[in-house]
């Protein structure tokens, strides 16, 4: 069937079959499908959805369309960790070197911003000289000797999903759940990992706004992940806010180096020691969660979490210089105090709103090939739950354009609801799912 056949065919709600997808994605990949095409095909995937059995068709055969990675040339149980995207999503730059800390042998395969969600590539590049464009000799070194490597998604690995991951980002098809599960798994499955745990968020800031989508999508993710032989576990966790306190590259990879220093926010802490408790205990480096989840929060405060993150920057080309003095980081020439006139307490951040905002300050890219401000974001004051007097800061903003800048702090404002009584917050962990 031609590529314009299948997209009446899914436009109409019709399943296409296990042949159609292999073709499509080996025609995509070798250039023979063009972007137009695609981004149509994605887009009626948005409006009629995939069945169980396309989103695994399309997850294999994105996978198969470039190389499985290798990794048997590293010791012990190979871990990687993915989430599904959120905003002040740090959790990576923390996680990672933290379990390497126990002897997890980290071997993750990391992306760029996505819509209105950061990504994990994006913020390491706040570091001069650091690279994700690792040799699959160097990335297998890496583990073995610091047992932590991050690598970008090379054009060897999972091919299709780099290609439909950039073209997502653009055109609005990101939020759907058979693209994001299979866009995610895809590239696990391909990157060899043992066990994968999965950061599954929830809420206005994540893909999947209603704790019910955020569960189907887990549930889908863990079912092929096992289908494919990888110890899995999700953890779905409160994306209705963002995580932390910081928006932006640079000022998120200051915020998690303060976490490495056991001196992060409550709700990041909680989450990098559960996600870590859970990577600990699959690679056999604890006997169970409550002994991993002791021995890493040992390691945030005792500074050997730090001091791998130290080793990770270098192996990886890194000025270690900006981890022992975060201020050599690349930051924004202009920052404003947001400041409310009425006070109360936050009821609601309109999280997706946040993220539009780091965006339009330049923090992520509007098209494919816009560059990343990584100076700019927001640092946020006062979260869901917290009390602001009349003239005290809601959030500061870091900007190199003063348009951008007064545009952002209207937005902001508007982004927050302040309300006389307090509200029960969720917590930062909804579920576990195995
Ligand atoms: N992360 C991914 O790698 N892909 C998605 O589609 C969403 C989040």
């Amino acid at each position: 069937m031609s590529m314009y056949d299948l997209i009446m065919k899914k436009k109409h709600g019709l399943a296409l079959n296990q042949a159609e997808i292999e073709e499509m994605i080996q025609d995509y990949t070798a250039g023979t499908i063009p972007d137009y095409q695609m981004s149509a095909m994605m887009m009626a995937i948005c409006f009629q959805g995939m069945t169980k059995e396309e989103t695994k068709d399309l997850t294999l055969a994105m996978a198969h369309s470039g190389e499985i990675l290798d990794l048997s040339g590293i010791s012990g149980i190979k871990v990687d960790k993915h989430s599904t995207g959120g905003v002040g999503d740090k959790t990576s730059l923390v996680l990672g070197p933290m379990a390497a800390s126990l002897g997890v042998s980290v071997a993750k395969m990391s992306g760029r911003g996505l819509g209105h969600t950061g990504g994990t590539i994006d913020k390491l590049e706040s570091f001069d000289g650091f690279t994700t464009s690792l040799t699959t000799r160097q990335f297998i070194d890496n583990v073995n000797r610091i047992h932590i490597a991050i690598a970008g998604q090379t054009s060897d690995l999972a091919p299709a999903d780099k290609k439909l991951y950039a073209l997502r980002d653009v055109t609005g098809t990101v939020d759907q759940m058979s693209l994001i599960a299979s866009s995610i798994m895809s590239k696990k499955i391909a990157s060899g990992a043992d066990a994968i745990v999965l950061d599954v968020k929830t809420g206005d800031g994540a893909f999947m706004k209603t704790f019910e989508d955020s569960r189907s999508l887990a549930s889908e993710m863990v079912s092929i992940g096992k289908l494919a032989g990888k110890d899995m576990t999700a953890v779905i966790s409160d994306m209705d806010q963002p995580l932390g306190y910081a928006i932006g590259n640079a000022l998120e990879v200051k915020e998690a180096i303060r976490t490495l220093q056991g001196e992060g926010p409550a709700d990041l802490t909680e989450l990098v020691l559960t996600l870590g408790s859970y990577m600990a205990v699959k690679a056999k480096k604890a006997e169970s969660l409550t002994d991993a989840r002791s021995r890493l929060s040992d390691n945030l405060h005792n500074g050997r979490a730090f001091e791998v993150f130290r080793q990770f920057i270098t192996a990886q080309g890194g000025d270690v210089r900006q981890a022992d003095h975060p201020e050599l980081l690349p930051s924004a020439s202009l920052t404003e105090d947001v400041v409310v006139s009425e006070g109360g307490y936050v009821q609601k951040i309109l999280t997706e709103e946040v993220g539009r905002i780091s965006l339009l300050l330049g923090g992520g890219r509007i098209t494919k090939d816009s560059p990343v401000d990584l100076s700019v974001g927001i640092v946020l004051h006062k979260k869901k739950g917290d009390f602001i007097k009349p003239g005290e800061v809601l959030a500061t903003i870091h900007a190199n354009d003063s348009g951008k800048l007064a545009l952002a702090k209207e937005k902001l404002l508007q982004a927050y609801r302040i309300v006389p009584e307090p509200t029960a917050t969720e917590p930062i962990i909804r579920e576990n799912l195995e």
